[in-house]
């Protein structure tokens, strides 16, 4: 039977002196993994929602594939609208730069094989 893809995370954020690193099947979205974590007291990263609304699992991401370019869906496009961390330009763009500046949320990431380096 093939290997299943996995993802390798590190994830680090809201004061951590060392980040927590584990890898994970490559399924799902990262806030589906980071949930449970954060649930336990494991991961000081704050959600609310966890359905891609409310803008609360802000994060911020490094992987292999960047700088590269990005299609994201409208809803977290609106969201970090709202937050006023895209513009309007970036609103409608085809696609925005995938790059480790690019805020995006938990709760729209989905996981890759590889690395993903996750920051907030
Ligand atoms: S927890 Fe609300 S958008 Fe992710």
């Amino acid at each position: 039977m093939p290997e299943m893809p996995e993802t390798k995370l590190i994830l680090q954020g809201g004061g951590m002196g060392e980040p927590l690193q584990f890898t994970t099947p490559s399924s799902g979205l990262l806030i589906d993994v980071v949930r449970e974590l954060a649930g336990d007291g494991q991961l000081p990263l704050y959600w609310r929602c966890g359905q891609g609304t409310c803008g609360a699992c802000l994060v911020y991401l490094q992987h292999a594939d960047q700088p590269g370019e990005l299609v994201m869906g409208g809803k977290e496009r609106n969201v970090l609208v709202r937050m006023r961390l895209l513009n309007e330009a970036q609103r409608v763009a085809a696609y925005l730069p995938d790059t480790p500046a690019l805020p995006r949320l938990a709760c729209h990431v989905h996981l890759l094989p590889g690395e993903l380096q996750v920051h907030w």
